[in-house]
């Protein structure tokens, strides 16, 4: 029983990467107050622990898993794990990816290629993996991918990040038309810019708080909503593509940005 949800997902099982912190984290907990059993699966086993102990104290059922979704034998271990405990997996979200800051001109192929396997491959590993769990689940079957503005629009200075995250755009598209006759509904929620570890700076500054952020996306509404989002901003919209009123949505990419890529 939780605190606060209308339990819409109960007794689904339903794994997010890199729930440990951030966006995951409030994806996990919206989740978790929807009934579902989430699995905070990280790399980051210590502070997915405290993850789920939150979950558990707000009245959710919540698992931590460690896993890296850069690495095969990780992902293949995850999902033995999880079919050996649950036998299915009705939702999957690939939330789990790192920043990245980086140029054409300082770009070094190694770095692109790190950015890719985990960003970019990750997400196609865990679906590689999951995929046999979803396909045992009798109830809603989801994917949701979590992509970025930064994959539908250029952005200096991110050529791996951006890169991958279009990647993961169009990989949700194939993946919908791939997986719909299973009745899997693949979906991608792209965010704009949101408060979270990754947009600290190595500086230590947070990147939202610059004079040219604040200039540029608020004073000027380059950002119509005029603020950056807060993590649970993305915990409806992601929720929604889980549920059950999703069931006729496959193949989109939500775009919570606070409008910013309706305008130029
Ligand atoms: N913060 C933003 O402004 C923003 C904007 C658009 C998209 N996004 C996307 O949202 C998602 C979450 O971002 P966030 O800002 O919450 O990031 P974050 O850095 O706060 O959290 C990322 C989580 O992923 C985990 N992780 C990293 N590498 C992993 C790996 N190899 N295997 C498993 N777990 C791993 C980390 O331990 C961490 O818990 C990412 O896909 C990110 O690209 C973020």
């Amino acid at each position: 029983m939780t605190a606060n949800g209308r339990e819409r997902l109960k007794g689904r099982i339903a794994v997010v990467t890199g729930s440990a912190q951030g966006i995951g984290f409030a994806i996990a907990s919206r989740l978790a107050q929807e009934g579902a059993t989430v699995v905070i699966a990280d790399v980051n086993e210590a502070v997915a622990r405290e993850a789920a102990q939150r979950i558990a104290q707000a009245g959710g059922t919540g698992a931590a898993h460690r896993v890296d979704i850069g690495d095969d034998a990780s992902v293949t271990a995850l999902s033995a794990a999880l079919d050996a405990q649950y036998g299915r997996c009705e939702i999957l979200v690939n939330n789990a990816a790192i920043s990245d800051g980086t140029g054409i001109e300082k770009m070094t192929m190694a770095r692109y290629h790190e950015v890719i396997r985990v960003n970019q491959d990750g997400a196609v590993r865990m679906c590689l993996a999951f995929v046999p769990l979803l396909k045992k689940a009798k109830d809603a079957r989801r994917i949701v991918n979590i992509a970025s503005i930064m994959g539908v629009r250029g952005w200096p200075d991110a050529i791996p990040y951006s890169t991958a995250k279009g990647a993961i755009v169009n990989f949700t598209r194939a993946l919908a038309a791939d997986l719909a006759p299973h009745g899997i509904m693949v979906n991608a929620l792209a965010p704009g810019f949101v408060n979270t570890p990754m947009s600290i700076l190595p500086d230590g500054s947070h990147e939202y708080d610059s004079d040219w952020f604040r200039d540029i996306y608020v004073k000027y509404g380059r950002i119509p909503l005029r603020r950056y989002a807060e993590p649970e901003d993305m915990a409806g919209p992601a929720f929604f593509l889980c549920s059950d009123d999703a069931r006729y949505v496959t193949g989109q990419i939500l775009l919570v940005d606070g409008g910013a890529s309706a305008t130029f």
